[in-house]
């Protein structure tokens, strides 16, 4: 590994929370005596009830659970809100800027309780109970982020679809879970151009036989259809309603949220965060992946939708006292510069995004960013895929002057919060490592057969222990939880990704080994776009896989068997590319549709995507072994008609 090392400057290491030092005794800590570590640790939020019992999971078959300070409780909202108002009553919670920069708001830990104690009562008022689920259909604004609070407020359980997902995707995740009240906007605003959301809702209602409610906020203020009885505007609805609720005492394994995300195989499952141990990693990772020191502007540019959004958008951050910083809008509008406006604008110091937006951005030109000053900025993050080191060097030489260090964190939907990162204060950085574990992970590396490897090693990532942010199960399947983690290797919990080990002891994420593919940041599931492709009438069959694309890290590169007698052309191509994004929504646009008149299968009719992979990628020469096909000639005449994104 010739990578060039960046050593901790110095000031970092005299006065962050963790320097080196620190860092590698309190992981031996963790790890050696991990009770006595969390019993210190959690006390990183309040308890109403202290727990006795800290770590009581089990990833063996016999006796399978995870479980966090079991009899713990404690409240997220309260967390988040009623234990800040007495030093941070008049400090801002939320910065908000809209889709257009004169759109803005500020929000002060005061105004913020008070509006999630309304929105709560609300919610009450319609029937809510605790372990209810809610489900948010929501723009990046702030009445976002009161709903989830205001769900957390009375123990209801949210679950927010990601607001580009299609009427379809929204109504299978409703449907999944049998949400009761659905909280929408009217309209989403994205470069100035509306995104229909009440009517996504109402669309996928039709389908949703549980849903009871429909809150209705007001963003763009354009009309929209609204069903009596069954439709509800927030601004209506909070007049008068008061704004003081008792936040519910809730058992720490209580379920907290849900979030959808999909996986290798079958529909997207509802990953289950549960209110402790969830809250404890959220806040911790917080404070030490960010050195988080109160007063300081944090803006993670993730929308809600997504984990990171729930983590540090809200949860982390909210928890620790933050103010954070939440954005409407996207980096190229109305022009490239962005980003760096609203850090000058809004004082940012902590800069949280995703290498695609980094790559999307770093071929515009350095002008964008230096016109602005930057000079708020002490520490910039990445996250959601692994950087590649231009983006990395350009992030840290124009975005950062060399002056800030850079985070590259590691995690998933199912950890709840980062396992691996660098900790600005401790860790010098290699451009593209995620460095290190996070307190109370335990990596290893296993081989395909399970074997453990030691040292310098390229292999499987699977985590030895659990930690308190960890998933608990999949809603409604907990077989599913067991089967998708903890079978490939037993024992461990097996994250889905590829990583390397050098010579310093830093990981590399070398991507997923799975059938999962990371489209700008975000998951996709192959057998999701293939079950869009082939519900098309004119398509026999489809494989789905990830291949190479500059911007977004992988593209989706669709190999498609139409029905005998129809003709594969560009018109058949966009009408597919149409459909497969009214089917799951613009995330799932496939970047190139391949007509295959057949796809390489073994002799049992298994398709070999190993095969399919290469081809995508053009690494036509190391095809492998391609004898146990039934029909190897498919090959030769797929790797003709192999296309490449645009
Ligand atoms: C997958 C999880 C992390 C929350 C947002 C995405 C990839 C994530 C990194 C990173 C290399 C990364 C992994 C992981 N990934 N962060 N810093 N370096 N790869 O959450 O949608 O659940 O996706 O994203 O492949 O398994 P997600």
């Amino acid at each position: 590994m010739n990578q060039p090392l960046y050593a901790v400057p110095a000031e970092w290491a005299a006065r962050a929370h963790v320097d080196a030092k620190g860092y590698g005794a309190r992981h031996a800590e963790s790890l050696a005596d991990s009770a006595g570590f969390w019993q210190r640790e959690a006390q990183i939020v309040d308890w109403m009830t202290p727990f006795t019992t800290v770590d009581e999971s089990c990833f063996d078959e016999a006796g399978f659970g995870i479980r966090w300070f079991g009899d713990g409780e404690l409240n997220v909202s309260a967390n988040c809100l009623d234990r800040h108002l007495a030093t941070l009553g008049d400090t801002p919670a939320i910065l908000w800027e809209g889709d257009d920069p004169a759109d803005t708001r500020t929000i002060s830990y005061r105004e913020l309780h008070a509006d999630v104690c309304r929105f709560a009562n609300i919610l009450k008022a319609q029937g809510v109970r605790k372990g209810d689920r809610v489900t948010l259909y929501m723009p990046m604004i702030p009445e976002a982020a009161m709903a989830m609070l205001a769900c957390t407020r009375i123990g209801a359980i949210h679950s927010i679809v990601f607001g580009g997902f299609s009427p379809e995707a929204l109504a299978g995740r409703i449907q999944d879970c049998d949400s009761t009240l659905v909280i929408t906007a009217d309209e989403g605003l994205r470069c100035g151009k509306t995104i229909p959301l009440k009517a996504n809702v109402d669309a996928a209602l039709t389908n949703c036989p549980s849903v009871e409610r429909v809150i209705v906020v007001r963003r763009t203020g354009n009309p929209v259809a609204m069903q009596p009885g069954r439709d509800i505007w927030y601004h209506e609805a909070r007049d008068g309603v008061s704004d003081d609720c008792v936040p519910e005492p809730m058992n720490a394994e209580d379920p907290l949220f849900l979030l959808y995300t999909s996986g290798s195989t079958g529909k997207p499952k509802g990953v289950v965060h549960t209110t402790g141990g969830y809250l404890v990693w959220a806040a911790m990772t917080h404070k030490y992946v960010f050195d988080y020191r109160p007063g300081e502007v944090f803006w993670c540019t993730a929308d809600i939708g997504w984990v990171t959004g729930h983590s540090y958008v809200v949860y982390g951050p909210l928890a620790n006292g933050a103010t954070t910083l939440m954005f409407e809008g996207v980096p190229n509008h109305p022009d490239f510069g962005r980003f760096w406006d609203i850090c000058d604008r809004w004082g940012v110091n902590i800069f949280y995004t995703a290498p695609t937006a980094l790559r999307a951005l770093m071929r515009e030109g350095d002008a964008w960013v230096t016109r602005a000053s930057r000079q708020s900025l002490r520490l910039l993050g990445s996250v959601g895929e692994p950087i590649n080191s231009e983006a990395w060097e350009w992030y840290h030489r124009v975005v950062g002057d060399h002056r800030c260090p850079i985070v590259d964190t590691y995690w998933q939907t199912e950890t709840g919060g980062t396992l691996m990162s660098p900790l600005p204060g401790a860790t010098a950085l290699k451009p593209g490592s995620a460095a290190v574990p996070m307190f109370g992970i335990e990596p290893v590396l296993v081989d395909a057969e399970g074997q453990v490897l030691e040292g310098v090693a390229d292999g499987n990532l699977c985590i030895a222990r659990s930690w308190p942010g960890q998933m608990r199960t999949v809603w409604n399947d907990h077989a599913r939880f067991f089967q998708t983690y903890f079978t490939t290797y037993p024992g461990r919990y097996f994250t889905g990704d590829g990583c390397r080990r050098d010579d310093d002891g830093y990981y590399w994420i070398t991507g997923r080994v799975d059938d999962v593919i990371n489209v700008s940041g975000h998951r996709m599931g192959t057998a999701e776009v293939e079950s869009a492709l082939v519900a098309h009438p004119k398509v026999a069959e489809a494989a789905v896989v990830g291949c190479p694309h500059p911007i977004k890290g992988q593209g989706i590169y669709a190999y498609v068997t139409l029905n005998a007698g129809e003709d594969g052309d560009d018109a058949l191509r966009a009408e597919l590319v149409k459909w497969v994004r009214r089917e799951i929504g613009p995330i799932a646009t496939p970047d190139v549709i391949q007509f295959a008149p057949g796809l390489p299968k073994t002799r049992s009719g298994k398709i070999m995507r190993r095969i399919l992979r290469k081809i995508a990628e053009n690494e036509v020469d190391s095809l492998g072994d391609i004898s146990t096909l039934a029909d190897p000639s498919v090959v030769a005449a797929l790797v003709e008609a192999r296309g490449a994104p645009s």
